[in-house]
């Protein structure tokens, strides 16, 4: 087989990029580990920036996000109870984020792919790829029916934080920043009503609490929750009342408690890898940053990516140009270290650490009450929250 890109990874970067490659008559292939069943239903976080949305709907697949989505134009910050508005429509220019679950976003795009023939291969074992820094890479893989090879111009890396890709790049070739957070996310959806109608980040001395949702009748709480915790050891009764006691008391009045569902506990982590290109190499998403959920840059982030690097393989391919190839890295982090930066600020200022002292809490305390009462704090977040400008 041949074609002119092969991709790595049919999550949201990989899809996006497929699309995107297509809208510029690049004819590429997509490789996947797991069935397209798995991929579609693993829930993940729900908050689509406007230039995402934005995406979907010139790609022609942003028809249901129009009308399903949740726009919310502001955000509420809680501290021990007592909470405050930051307004997105003032303070950015009347931006907006769009509450539409990643799962949602993952059936647009495989449903448009069929349409499109976009040719993805599900449950494709053992993916290698080949020939990196020569100029005629391939990847090879086994199925039930034996093993195959895809000869291809470039190889994209869409494969995630614990893909094939990025152990392909010599060691010497990379640098690894990391910050690996001493606490995780205890995450569960419940058939309610949720208890506000836009999402509330709260700090509370006992930890963070995260009231968020997927539909008007569709709850998505977190809980921050210790990495020795088993999803067994917490009770929905157990979930529900440490809750309502970190979200404070405005909004626990309001908390419609039910049956929880795929609880889950997931570890916060900040990591990048650069360069994100090796050779015919390129890697997208996951498999060269991580950040940690607050804020929910994680999607975003591996769209802005694959929105560069289509932008570079089209400039190859219509005008024999290198610059955009050249240059996707250093394009793509530059975006990348800002949202980095915003995620873990917004970690470090609502968690509670093991080890934190009363003047850690009390930084903590000034830097929320100075976002309360300053419009140029809350206008910083606001910018980063909404997303920053895709290129710049
Ligand atoms: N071969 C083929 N496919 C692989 C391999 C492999 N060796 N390893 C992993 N994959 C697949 C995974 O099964 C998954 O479907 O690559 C895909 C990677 O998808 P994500 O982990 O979702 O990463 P990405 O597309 O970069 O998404 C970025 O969306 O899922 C969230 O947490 C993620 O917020 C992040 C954003
Ligand atoms: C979610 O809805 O899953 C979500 C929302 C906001 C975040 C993280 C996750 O910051």
């Amino acid at each position: 087989m041949h074609a002119q890109v092969a991709i790595i990874g049919a999550g949201p970067a990989g899809m996006f990029l497929a699309h995107l490659l297509r809208e510029a008559a690049i004819d590429a292939v997509v490789l996947e580990l797991r069935s397209r069943e798995y991929v579609t239903a693993r829930v993940r976080a729900g908050v689509l920036e406007q230039t995402t949305v934005d995406l979907m709907r010139r790609l022609g697949i942003g028809a249901r996000v129009a009308r399903e989505g949740l726009v919310h134009a502001g955000t509420t910050l809680a501290v021990d109870g007592d909470a405050f508005h930051v307004d997105f429509a003032e303070l950015a220019n009347g931006a907006s984020i769009t509450v539409y679950g990643q799962s949602e976003v993952m059936k647009d795009l495989n449903q448009a792919a069929d349409e499109r023939h976009i040719h993805v291969i599900y449950e494709a074992c053992d993916v290698r790829p080949d020939g990196l820094d020569t100029d005629a890479p391939s990847v090879t893989w086994n199925s039930p029916h034996g093993t195959h090879r895809l000869d291809c111009d470039f190889i994209v890396g869409c494969d995630g934080f614990h893909g094939v890709s990025r152990g392909c790049i010599p060691c010497d070739a990379l640098t690894i920043f990391e910050r690996i957070f001493p606490f995780g996310w205890l995450g569960v959806l419940a058939e309610v009503p949720p208890c506000n109608h836009e999402l509330v980040y709260a700090n509370h001395e006992r930890g963070f609490a995260l009231a968020s949702m997927r539909s008007a009748t569709r709850s998505r709480y977190y809980l921050q929750c210790s990495l020795q915790d088993r999803v067994e050891d917490w009770s929905d009764d157990a979930f529900w009342n440490e809750f309502a006691l970190r979200i404070g008391e405005t909004f626990a009045s309001r908390v419609t408690r039910g049956v929880t569902f795929e609880k889950s506990i997931a570890p916060l982590r900040s990591f990048v890898c650069a360069p994100m290109r090796w050779g015919r190499l390129f890697l997208a998403g996951d498999a060269a940053h991580i950040v940690p959920p607050t804020g929910a840059k994680g999607l975003n982030l591996a769209v802005a990516d694959v929105v560069v690097l289509a932008k570079a393989l089209a400039g190859f391919y219509a005008a024999g140009s290198r610059d955009g190839i050249d240059g996707y890295s250093d394009r793509a982090l530059a975006r990348v270290w800002k949202a980095e930066r915003f995620s873990w600020w917004l970690t470090n200022l609502t968690h509670r650490f093991p080890h934190m002292d009363g003047f850690d809490r009390q930084m903590q305390l000034a830097e929320l009450a100075y976002l309360r009462s300053s419009r140029a704090a809350r206008s910083a977040f606001a910018e980063n929250y909404v997303g920053l400008p895709l290129e710049e």
